[in-house]
């Protein structure tokens, strides 16, 4: 799948094994995935484009290169996805965000939108959805099907793990977004948790198990 980016630098591997351990505390998984999506933002944000800024240095004028990060916008997928926008808001405090709010029907595993709040002039943004798990597809193809109602410039989809099962839904259903992931695991279990996996994403996060 061409459109697949595994980011495996060894900094981003190594935090998300210690992330995976069952003892990490709620504290230590928070920091870690706080860490681990600065490292990502770096590869996401990687062909952004950028304008020449005149300025002066102590020495003498040049022409230096900035990006706009205002034309930027996180799409967090509620609730786990906002474990994942702190991170990258440290490294483009200026981008924008928008928020989508999805529960997993627990019998059919299917998405069902009850929060949908993005910023203005969506039509002149770079859209980066994120959620720490891609694992059914369900949440995600939902999200960027809402999101492509407001005709974002480019949409980007960010997790941290996934496996064949999540990556080949979302790929068939939006084969225009590029997905950025940390690993891509084995297999997703019968009751849609991804196997090794970290177990739940947002208890983990939020400390609520
Ligand atoms: N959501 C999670 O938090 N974990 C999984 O393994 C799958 C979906």
């Amino acid at each position: 799948m061409s459109n697949v980016h595994v980011i495996d630098h060894p900094l981003v591997q190594h935090k998300l094994t210690l992330m995976r351990r069952k003892d990490a505390s709620t504290n230590s998984f928070r920091r870690l995935l706080n860490e681990l999506s600065m490292l990502m933002t770096y590869e996401v944000t990687r062909d952004m484009p950028m304008q020449d800024l005149d300025i002066e240095t102590p020495l003498e004028p040049m022409t230096g290169r900035v990006i706009d990060g205002k034309k930027l916008v996180f799409v967090s997928i509620l609730r786990a996805g906002n474990g994942i926008l702190d991170g990258m808001l440290s490294v483009i405090p200026g981008a924008r965000v928008g928020h989508i709010g999805l529960y997993r029907d627990p019998k059919t595993l299917t998405a069902v939108e009850y929060y949908f709040k993005m910023p203005p002039e969506m039509n002149e943004r770079d859209a980066i959805v994120v959620d720490p798990m891609l694992a059914t597809g369900h949440s995600a193809i939902a999200a960027i099907d809402r999101l492509k109602e407001c005709r974002p410039k480019s949409i980007k989809f960010v997790c941290l793990l996934t496996c064949p099962e999540g990556l080949a839904a979302l790929a068939k259903a939006h084969p225009d977004v590029p997905i950025y992931t940390a690993a891509i695991d084995r297999q997703l279990n019968d009751h849609g948790y991804i196997l090794p996996g970290l177990g739940d994403a947002g208890d983990r996060i939020f400390g609520t198990q």
